[in-house]
C-alpha cells in the first residue's frame, strides 16, 4: 500500500529498519525516500521521533508489556512499533494525548491492521492517563541497556559509574563545534559555550548549515571528545600526517588546520566523497586517497599516524541511539580482532620515533586499553607516550594510571557531557632499541 509521506509515516518505516533489518538509523534515513519528499521541519520531527523511541525503548517495551495480556504476533510487528512510537510522543515529548492516540491509530489504519485500531486505541488511552506514573516508578537506567552493556560497564567502571553512563544516554546530546580560528568572535555569532577543551557548544537542534559560520568553513560538527586525539600530535606545522580510516573528515581537518600536509586513507569511497565535499566547505588542503589501510603503504616511513577505528561506538550512544539495538558482544570480539590488525599496519608506516596516536568511539575495554596491552606485551615496537591532561584543557580523571584518554558520557556532567573515547599515544621504537 502506498503511504503519504508524513513524519510519522517515515518514522514507521525508520523504527522498523532499524529494529529488523538492523539498518543503522543515520542510513535508514539517507535510504528512505518519504525523508527526501517532507519539509525540514517533518523531517526533523521524524527523526526525533525514532530517537527517542530507541533511547527509550526498555521503558516503552516494559509499558507496552504492562497493558497486553499476551504479546503481538510476529506478523502485528509494525502495530508494536506503532506503540512504540505512539508512547514516545505521550509519554517522552509531550505530544498533545489526543493527537499522540488519534494519529496513531490513523497509522494502524493505513498500515492495514484494521482489526488492531481498538488495541492500539486501548493501550495509548490507558497509558494517556497512568503512563507518566508508571515511568516515574520505572529504573529507566537499567531498562534502557541491554543486558551485555550493563555488565560491561559495570565490570570496567563499576555500577555507580555504569549508571551514570547509562543516564546520560536519556538526553540527546549537544552541538558540538571545532572552531578553525578566531575563537572569541565565532563564539559570540554562534551564541555558544566555548569549552575549556576547546570545543563550541551548542544545544541540539536546528540546522546546522543554517548557522553563522557554515558556508565560509569557520567550524565543523565534531564531539568535544572526538576533537582531543588529533591534538596529540604536538606542533604540526609543516609535518606530514596519515590519518587512517580518516572519513568523514573530523579529525584530518583538525590535522590540516594546525599545519599539518594531511594524506586520508579510508576504504569507503562514499565517506571519502564526503570527507572531500567537507574539505572544499573548509577550504583545506587535503590528498584522500580511497584504500584498505592494511594494504596500503606510504612510499616512506611516517612521523605521524591517526588510527581512529573502527568500532561499536558504543561510547556515541547518546548521539546514535540505535546502537545499543545493533550491536553485540560478538562485534566488540570481531572489531577487536580489525583494530589489532590496523594498529599492528599503522606500526609498520611508522618511522623510528614517529608518533601514533590510536582512538575509538567504544566504551568497551577490548576496543580500548586492552588493545594497546596486548600490543605491547606482545612485544611491538611501539612505548606508550603518556597524555597529560593539560594538554588537551582535559579534567585529571580522563587519563588513565597507564596515561590514555577514556572519556565517558557522564563526564563533564555540568556543561551536559562527552562522547565516549578511548586514545592512547605510542611511540615507535628504534630498530635496535
Ligand atoms: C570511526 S570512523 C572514522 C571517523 C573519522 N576519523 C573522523 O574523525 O571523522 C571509521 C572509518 O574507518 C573506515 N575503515 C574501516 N576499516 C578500514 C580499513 N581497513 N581501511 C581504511 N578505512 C577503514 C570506515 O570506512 C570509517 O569511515
Amino acid at each position: 500500500m502506498s503511504q503519504v509521506p508524513t513524519a510519522r509515516n517515515a518514522a514507521l518505516d525508520l523504527i522498523g529498519a532499524v529494529l529488523r533489518r538492523k539498518r543503522p538509523l543515520d542510513d535508514a534515513i539517507d535510504e528512505n525516500v518519504s525523508m527526501h519528499q517532507l519539509s525540514g521541519r517533518d523531517r526533523a520531527f521524524a527523526r526525533l521521533l525514532v530517537a527517542t523511541a530507541l533511547r527509550r525503548l526498555g521503558q516503552i517495551d516494559a509499558l507496552i508489556a504492562l497493558c497486553l495480556s499476551t504479546p503481538l504476533a510476529p506478523r502485528a510487528a509494525a502495530v508494536h512499533d506503532i506503540l512504540r512510537l505512539g508512547i514516545a510522543q505521550l509519554l517522552f515529548l509531550r505530544t498533545p494525548p489526543h493527537a499522540a492516540v488519534a494519529t496513531s491509530v490513523d497509522l494502524a489504519h493505513s498500515r492495514g491492521f484494521i482489526s488492531h485500531k481498538g488495541l492500539v486505541n486501548a493501550v495509548l488511552r490507558r497509558l494517556s492517563v497512568e503512563g507518566a506514573e508508571r515511568v516515574g516508578e520505572q529504573d529507566a537506567a537499567r531498562l534502557n541497556t541491554p543486558d551485555w552493556l550493563w555488565r560491561s560497564w559495570s565490570g570496567s567502571y563499576g555500577e555507580d559509574t555504569a549508571r551514570a553512563i547509562a543516564i546520560a544516554h536519556l538526553k540527546e546530546a549537544p552541538l558540538d563545534l571545532t572552531l578553525r580560528d578566531d575563537d572569541a568572535v565565532w563564539c559570540n555569532r554562534l551564541q555558544g559555550t566555548l569549552l575549556p577543551t576547546g570545543t563550541l557548544r551548542r544545544p541540539a537542534g536546528g540546522s546546522v548549515a543554517a548557522l553563522p559560520g557554515y558556508s565560509e568553513g569557520a567550524w565543523w560538527v565534531q564531539d568535544a571528545a572526538a576533537a582531543l586525539p588529533a591534538r596529540l600530535f604536538g606542533d604540526l606545522a609543516g609535518r606530514e600526517v596519515v590519518d587512517l580510516c580518516a572519513a568523514p573528515g573530523g579529525k584530518s581537518a583538525q590535522l590540516a588546520a594546525a599545519g599539518a600536509r594531511v594524506t586520508a586513507i579510508d576504504r569507503s569511497a562514499r565517506r571519502l566523497e564526503r570527507l572531500v565535499a567537507n574539505f572544499a566547505r573548509l577550504d583545506l588542503p587535503i590528498e584522500a586517497v580511497v584504500a584498505d589501510a592494511l594494504v596500503w603503504r606510504p612510499s616512506r616511513p611516517i612521523d605521524a599516524v591517526l588510527l581512529d577505528a573502527p568500532c561499536t561506538t558504543t561510547g556515541a550512544i547518546r548521539r546514535h541511539p540505535d546502537v545499543p539495538h545493533l550491536k553485540s558482544r560478538e562485534d566488540v570480539a570481531r572489531l577487536a580482532v580489525v583494530q589489532e590488525s590496523l594498529l599492528r599496519a599503522a606500526i609498520d608506516m611508522l618511522q623510528p620515533g614517529g608518533t601514533l596516536v590510536y582512538c575509538t568511539c567504544s566504551l568497551e575495554p577490548e576496543e580500548g586499553a586492552q588493545r594497546i596491552e596486548t600490543l605491547l606485551e606482545d612485544g611491538a615496537p611501539v612505548s606508550r607516550w603518556a597524555i597529560d591532561p593539560d594538554e588537551i584543557g582535559a579534567e585529571s580523571d580522563w587519563i588513565t594510571r597507564l596515561g590514555d584518554l577514556r572519556t565517558l558520557p557522564c563526564h563533564f556532567s555540568e556543561y551536559d557531557g562527552v562522547d565516549g573515547f578511548f586514545c592512547a599515544r605510542l611511540i615507535k621504537r628504534a630498530a635496535f632499541a
